[in-house]
């Protein structure tokens, strides 16, 4: 257990809990505000994050930016970004299950200290995990699912946009009715 998120953070970055820790350049523990009420999760870092150490840095993170800024979220200010996996898998496979069970203590403590309100899972690795098993990203995109203390929020992975630019409007759809619903809870309407 730690008592503040940078202890949690420096333990973090020394990691050697599964064969990633072998290959990475740095381990990406994660960006933002540690007191935001929205964690937003993706998959593992690709080349760029694993190079710079900070989460979605890359062509899909411009992406990621642009559709939060539409709804005034900022990885500066508001919200916190973190990863299933900590540390790049090589090639941009995808991380193993015995690798995200390793990790996956890590965004425990991570969330037991930044306390989100609701919890948004970019792509299905994170969604699958996170939230059920056989969820299908492409039916379940946009809807939010109470969990526990949570509202978590399925979302198609940027660097999927990407590469299938017809589902932007659905994904920009779906930034609006997380900022319209969010805005709702807050004030209780
Ligand atoms: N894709 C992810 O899932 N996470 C990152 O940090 C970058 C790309
Ligand atoms: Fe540790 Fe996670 Fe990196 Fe594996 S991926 S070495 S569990 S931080």
């Amino acid at each position: 257990m730690y008592n503040n998120f940078e202890e949690l953070s420096k333990a973090c970055e020394s990691c050697t809990k599964c064969g990633l820790c072998e290959t990475r350049h740095n381990v990406v523990v994660g960006v933002g505000n540690p007191d935001a009420d929205v964690l937003f999760i993706g998959e593992g870092p690709g080349e760029n994050e694993d190079l710079q150490g900070e989460p979605f840095v890359g062509r899909a993170g411009k992406l990621l930016d642009k559709m939060l800024l539409a709804v005034d979220l900022d990885r500066n200010k508001n919200i916190y970004i973190a990863n299933i996996v900590k540390c790049r898998p090589p090639q941009n496979r995808d991380p193993k299950p015995e690798e995200q069970e390793m990790c996956i203590e890590w965004l425990r403590n991570q969330v037991r200290i930044i306390k989100p309100k609701i919890i948004v899972c970019l792509g299905r690795i994170s969604a699958q995990k996170l939230i059920d098993p056989n969820l299908k990203i492409t039916k379940e995109h946009g809807s939010f699912i109470q969990k526990g203390n949570f509202l978590m929020m399925p979302m198609f992975h940027p660097a999927a946009i990407l590469r299938n630019p017809n589902q932007k409007p659905e994904a920009f759809d779906d930034f609006l009715i997380f900022s319209t619903l969010s805005d709702c809870r807050k004030t209780n309407l």
